[in-house]
């Protein structure tokens, strides 16, 4: 039947709300990687049905299970923020569906549903390589702000712990609300500290609000630097944060600068089909969360169910626009190089250029 020929993969995304950025960059990045592709593996037709949840977990939830009963997806994707991937856990877990992560990235998420597979990132994973570089480099106290959930949280501990771990002082550790943060109290705080940096992690979205107040605060000009995970200078919105931007040192996975032959087929391809986007971090994890069900679709010769599929995702090993990476058989977790990087200014444009790397990093934040 027709429904046999079919492989559905049901995207739930913020495509509006908060985490709107998240949604378009994901979608984007799936239908590009389709089109270059093709929609046909396996002998199956791949349909993709993007749903938006709005970033709220209930929705998630119900669109998960709708997805999952109704239209009898393969599988599962997307996933803007930790809540959402989190709801739709358990139905995984049921039903048996593989569900691929492409942007939550609080490191237990991995641990809620053996069915998890993630394509993105964990804030552990990168925030601990900042811990390592800043006392090297003339930091030695801070003040972090972190965004009050599981990521925020999680990039507070293995940064801080890290930092001081390499004899740094962490003066204070503030949290700013998920929902409609004002920044401005705890900047005031920040400057009342006098740390050397300012140590910071927001959600996708937020890093440009942040950044404005930063600059209009005078903080720089008072001597504290700002450093960030790169969700903060994100590639979705740097280009628009202004000069003020410019020195900033941050720790990520991936730069829409990184300087390899496929990165700039990447960059061209998604800028070509998407003129007024550039792909941030989160393109990058849906592209590369589709190329991870394609794989297990080309494996299991379109036969195999969701264990066979999730077995199938175990292991991948390829090259992504952000560098070589790996799918942890034992974790499904993603192993990655992990890179520091400088805003500066290029052909008139602001990016993330990459200065120095670590190799292979697993996520330091799992239990065992
Ligand atoms: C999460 C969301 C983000 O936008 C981000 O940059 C990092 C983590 C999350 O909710 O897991």
């Amino acid at each position: 039947s027709a429904q046999d020929n079919k492989f559905k993969i049901g995207l739930i995304l913020p495509m509006t709300g908060q985490s709107t950025s998240t949604g378009r960059q994901i979608e984007a990045a799936a239908r590009l990687y389709m089109a270059q592709n093709g929609d046909t593996v396996a002998g199956k037709k791949v349909e993709l049905i993007v749903k938006d949840d709005t970033g709220l977990p209930d929705v998630t939830k119900r669109l998960a299970q709708e997805l999952i009963v109704n239209d009898k997806v393969n599988v599962i994707a997307g996933f803007g923020i930790t809540p959402a991937a989190l709801a739709a856990a358990p139905l995984a877990t049921q039903s048996k569906t593989p569900q691929v992560v492409m942007a939550a990235a609080t490191s237990s998420i991995t641990e809620a549903s053996p069915y998890i597979v993630r394509s993105s990132f964990t804030l552990p994973q990168v925030s601990v390589v900042m811990g390592d570089w800043a006392p090297k480099n003339g930091v030695k106290s801070v003040v972090t702000l972190v965004t009050d959930y599981g990521p925020g949280n999680d990039a507070e501990k293995f940064f801080s712990d890290r930092f001081q771990l390499n004899g740094g002082k962490v003066l204070e550790k503030l949290r700013v609300p998920l929902r409609n943060p004002d920044f401005a109290p705890f900047l005031q705080k920040v400057r009342d500290a006098k740390p050397d940096a300012l140590f910071v992690f927001v959600p996708s979205g937020a890093g440009a609000a942040v950044m404005k107040q930063f600059l209009e605060r005078g903080m720089d000009k008072a001597g504290i630097k700002m450093i960030a995970t790169g969700d903060v200078t994100d590639d979705d919105q740097l280009n628009d944060m202004g000069d003020g931007a410019l020195g900033v040192v941050t720790s990520h996975h991936y730069s829409a600068a990184h300087p390899s032959a496929l990165n700039k087929k990447f960059v061209e391809a998604f800028q070509k089909a998407n003129p007024k986007m550039r792909p941030n971090f989160m393109a990058v994890g849906g592209y590369d969360g589709m190329r991870v069900i394609y794989e297990a679709l080309k494996t299991t010769k379109g036969q195999g169910g969701g264990e066979a599929l999730l077995a199938a995702m175990k292991g991948q090993v390829f090259e992504s626009p952000r560098g070589q990476v790996l799918i942890d058989a034992q974790t499904r977790d993603i192993v990655q190089d992990v890179y520091l990087r400088k805003v500066e200014k290029k052909d008139g444009q602001l990016y993330n250029v990459e200065f120095d790397v670590l190799k292979g990093v697993k996520d330091p934040g799992k239990a065992k």
